[in-house]
């Protein structure tokens, strides 16, 4: 049985102080609220990350970076790399967001280096891919998604690549209030399982989580859940609410 995942991605925002505060409110709902079935991650500031993983209960609560080094050490001033993440008792790693793709020119070459690292640190990579909206409506999603992985995580040796996350965020939805549709998601992550079934087998196809990202709220979480291919989330601006947050995690 794959596993269902609500990851929060809390990109650029919260001090350390007001992280903490947030990772105690979102610990304690889960704690006493939160669906036991889910697993439920928090993807944090680097600066947040050992206080944070200090702050939760590491049974119910995993915690994240959003990002790491493309080398394992050395005179990249201002890097932080996998292995430091490891040190925090993080255990995930979010890589190939579409704001790093489109901010910081991460291309597949740099990413692989990436998920390599991660993989070598013993961490899990929550790989992103997703389109922009000029490519949705010229209807070539496909081709594009498919590229991304292609070019990325599908080089990868299979008893590598079943350890990953997969999130697909359409870029269009990210931040904008404008979610996919409930077809539109489920279309994208079928295809995207069928694309993991033909090149590692049904059964790795089958047991990867696979996780939707893009303006997800507890409003649509619910119908989106529903649907058979769609295992859980990766939620910015709804999870910095703690209620907003657990709402989406028990929408099972
Ligand atoms: O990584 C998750 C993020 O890109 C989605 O953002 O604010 O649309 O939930 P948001």
């Amino acid at each position: 049985m794959r596993k269902k995942i609500v990851a929060g991605n809390w990109k650029c925002n919260t001090t350390l102080q007001e992280g903490v505060e947030l990772a105690k409110a979102v610990n304690e709902l889960v704690v006493s609220k939160g669906d036991k079935d889910v697993v439920v991650v928090l993807g944090t500031p680097f600066t947040h990350l050992t206080k944070v993983v200090e702050s939760v209960d590491a049974s119910r609560v995993g915690v994240s970076a959003q990002n790491c080094a493309a080398e394992a050490k050395g005179a990249f001033t201002g890097e932080v790399s996998a292995e430091m993440v490891k040190s925090t008792g993080a255990t995930y790693v979010i890589l190939g967001h579409s704001e790093r793709r489109e901010y910081y020119n991460e291309t597949s070459e740099i990413l692989n280096k990436k998920v390599a690292l991660t993989l070598e640190n013993g961490l899990t990579p929550i790989y992103c891919c997703g389109e922009p909206l000029e490519i949705r409506e010229a209807e070539t999603q496909n081709d594009f998604v498919k590229k991304q992985l292609d070019e990325t995580v599908f080089q990868l040796p299979v008893d590598e690549f079943k350890k990953l996350v997969i999130a697909y965020e359409p870029i269009w939805a990210i931040g904008t209030g404008k979610t996919a549709s409930t077809e539109q998601a489920q279309d994208m992550l079928a295809f995207i399982r069928s694309l993991i079934a033909d090149k590692f087998g049904k059964d790795i196809a089958e047991e990867i989580s696979i996780l939707y990202g893009g303006s997800c709220k507890a409003s649509n979480a619910p119908e989106l859940f529903s649907q058979p291919d769609i295992d859980g989330g990766l939620i910015g601006g709804a999870s910095l609410k703690a209620e907003e947050f657990l709402g989406i995690i028990n929408a099972y």
